[in-house]
């Protein structure tokens, strides 16, 4: 019953908050180009806004922006907020579904460090309300008034924040965490400040007052923000499903990299949208990061570096059991050997440290079945892989017969 939930409960979670995502960050960059093409025109005072006419979807569009609001409040206002609001809050449940609630098989890795489920997830939640209490603050401290020393401060609490992470959790869960922790921002900037600015200035209005201009500019601000940290996030979401991304020692290196690719890729384009021209150097900027964070990868991934030639093939040491036992394995019922055999015949080629299976430069998924204690703490996902679904292995290319599936679902069964 377990399984089947987690297994659809986490596809139709991850549904909703990919839409979701889509919803707000279409919008997002939708307003950042929409302000990047604002021309000044007669009817607004220079400075306090413009207009753009766009054509889409078989007409014409006028739209005007008024800084910090027009002079009396319109009959019909629509607001963007549940688009990130949704996407948090779907963000946020499937970040409880999949790591803290498969904790042993996502979020702790033993050999990282033994903690409890309830551990884990306390630490992650606590760091996603610390992290954002420091980037709000960095906001509302003098380093506001100077861009580039805001950014550095920002850039450097990303990367500190993913070392931190790497030192309790799976690669995997401390690269997602550090994907969290921005997108956290992201949404915080919108609850916390762009609303609460608008609202007041909304109040102002139907006072009959005019609203603070500075309002206006925070709003802006965090909104920009929000902008350049869209892509790296992304890149930090979908890293899961790439091990490679996340298993490296180094992997809060590749997170700076990333987070500077992403923004000055960004960068071009706002700076292009609103007729600056186009900085071409952005780009080189951005592959040079990709370049060294791939380097970092291969450079730090034993079994990849041996692939491509950089290191001889050293005689690899017979697997042993790992030095500390996972929780996963300590509640799974002991892994016989006729377990092992199936497991060594049609999987391990694969899910190996050094896969055998060409065009693998490491265990798929992170997932390794090479020893009895690592098969007992992927338990779980062998079942929906092998027993309930035959999605491994892929395209059954070793030749799994059902009698050895029987075999895994008796082991699963005891559990
Ligand atoms: C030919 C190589 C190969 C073999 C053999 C193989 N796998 Fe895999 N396995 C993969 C690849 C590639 C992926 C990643 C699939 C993806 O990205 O969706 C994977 C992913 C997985 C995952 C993680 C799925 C997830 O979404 O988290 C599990 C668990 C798994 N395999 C178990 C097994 C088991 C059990 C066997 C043996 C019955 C097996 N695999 C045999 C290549 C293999």
């Amino acid at each position: 019953m377990y399984p089947i939930l987690h297994e659809w409960g986490g596809f139709l979670i991850r549904w909703t908050h990919v839409v979701a995502a889509i919803a707000w960050i279409g919008a997002s960059f939708y307003f950042m180009h929409l302000d990047a093409s604002l021309r000044s025109i007669a009817a607004i005072p220079a400075g306090k806004g413009g207009e753009a006419w766009e054509v889409h979807g078989g007409g014409f569009y006028q739209v005007r922006k008024y800084l910090v609001a027009p002079d009396r409040m319109p009959d019909h206002l629509i607001w963007h907020k549940w688009q990130s609001y949704s996407t948090w809050l779907s963000g946020f449940a499937l970040l409880c579904w999949v790591y803290y609630g498969q904790a042993d098989l996502y979020l702790i890795d033993p050999a990282v460090r033994v903690i409890t489920p309830m551990t884990g997830a306390l630490v992650g939640i606590g760091a996603l309300a610390l992290g954002w209490l420091i980037y709000d603050r960095l906001n509302r401290s003098p380093l506001a008034n100077r861009p580039p020393l805001l950014a550095a401060a920002v850039f450097l609490t990303v990367v500190a924040f993913a070392y931190g992470f790497q030192q309790v959790f799976s690669g995997r869960a401390a690269m997602l965490h550090t994907g969290a922790l921005i997108a956290t921002w992201m949404t915080g900037n919108v609850f916390f400040v762009i609303m609460p600015n608008q609202r007041k200035a909304i109040a102002e209005l139907v006072a009959g007052r005019v609203p603070n201009p500075d309002w206006g500019k925070q709003a802006k601000n965090r909104s920009s923000h929000n902008n350049y940290l869209t892509l790296p996030v992304l890149f930090f979401m979908l890293s899961g499903h790439y091990p490679m991304a996340w298993s490296s020692p180094y992997s809060w290196g590749i997170v700076g990299l990333v987070v500077i690719a992403g923004g000055v890729v960004r960068h071009f384009f706002n700076v292009r949208n609103a007729g600056g021209g186009d900085r071409w150097w952005t780009w080189g900027v951005a592959a040079a990061c990709v370049a060294v964070a791939v380097a970092i990868s291969v450079a730090s991934n034993p079994a990849a570096r041996e692939r491509i030639g950089l290191t001889a093939a050293a005689p690899s040491p017979e697997p042993g059991p790992a030095p500390t036992v996972s929780l996963a394995a300590a509640r799974a019922p002991a892994v016989d050997d006729a377990v092992m055999a199936v497991i060594g015949t049609r999987c391990a080629m694969c899910h190996a440290a050094e896969p055998l299976w060409p065009d693998l430069g490491s265990a798929p998924k992170g997932v390794l079945l090479d020893s009895p204690e690592h098969v007992a703490r992927f338990a779980p996902a062998i079942r929906v892989q092998a027993v309930l679904t035959h999605a491994m292995p892929p395209n059954n290319v070793t030749d799994m017969q059902p009698e050895e599936r029987d075999e895994l679902a008796r082991w699963l069964a005891a559990r």
